[in-house]
């Protein structure tokens, strides 16, 4: 299968140390041998750090995003380091640019692309672009929630969701510089326009991936 994969800056960020990568790279490789994958890394803690002094300095949103982008490319770098020759080893700056470097068979790595979305908007754009079988986003939560669960203890996992309910759910939500919502709506449109087969797990354990491709039933799945 073709298989774009997001991985949240949060997840391979949250020790601050090369460990998640590591886990990661590992399974990537060994999933690279049946599957032809795209990985697409988010900015995490630093890209958050970052936009921060800058927006003090009085930079505008774009220039923000421009920020957490360039340090989303420093996350895929990282990537690319444990990943060898495993992976092609140059970051696609947008999505020709990745369908492009594909052609060497190799694991492709990349961050984001141009302001005013997140890398889960880059993951699904670049899934219709290359004409994946499946976009698999890994968060630091174990899917959709009806409510944030980071703030409330009741909020329920929604096991399967339309994109149109998706749309509901985090419409009027902030779509600042490092703070798209769990899914942004950019990346929602491309995945009910594309009827793209969608599933978001918690990436805090990256053999969650493995089972996400082998259809097992966890986190979230975006139906048609
Ligand atoms: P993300 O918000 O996608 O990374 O990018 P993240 O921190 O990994 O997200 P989660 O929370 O773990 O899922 C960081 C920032 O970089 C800018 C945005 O400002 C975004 O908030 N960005 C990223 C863009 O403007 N365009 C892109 O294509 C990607």
């Amino acid at each position: 299968m073709k298989i774009v994969v997001a991985i949240g800056g949060s997840i391979l960020l949250k020790e601050y140390d090369h460990a998640k990568f590591q886990e990661y790279s590992e399974i990537l490789k060994s999933l690279s041998k049946e599957h032809e994958l795209f990985v697409v890394v988010g900015g995490g803690r630093p890209a958050r750090d970052y936009i921060s002094m800058v927006r003090n300095l009085g930079a505008g949103e774009a220039q923000c995003d421009d920020i957490g982008i360039e340090v989303t490319r420093i996350n895929a770098r990282i990537l690319l380091s444990a990943l060898g020759d495993y992976a092609y080893q140059r970051i696609p700056h947008n999505f020709q640019e990745a369908a492009e470097y594909s052609a060497y068979g190799k694991i492709i790595v990349m961050g984001g692309t141009e302001p005013a979305h997140s890398t889960d908007a880059v993951s699904a754009i670049l899934a219709e672009y290359v004409n994946a079988d499946k976009l698999i986003n890994l968060t630091s939560v174990d899917g959709m929630f009806d409510k944030d669960p980071n703030k409330y203890e009741d909020a329920e996992l929604i096991k399967e969701i339309t994109p149109d309910e998706m749309i509901e759910l985090v419409s009027g939500k902030e779509t600042k510089a490092g703070t798209y919502e769990i899914f942004d709506m950019t990346a929602i449109q491309m995945i009910k326009r594309s009827s793209l087969e969608t599933i978001i797990a918690n990436g805090f354990e990256p053999e969650n991936l493995e089972k996400a491709i082998n259809g097992e039933d966890i986190g979230t799945k975006i139906i048609q």
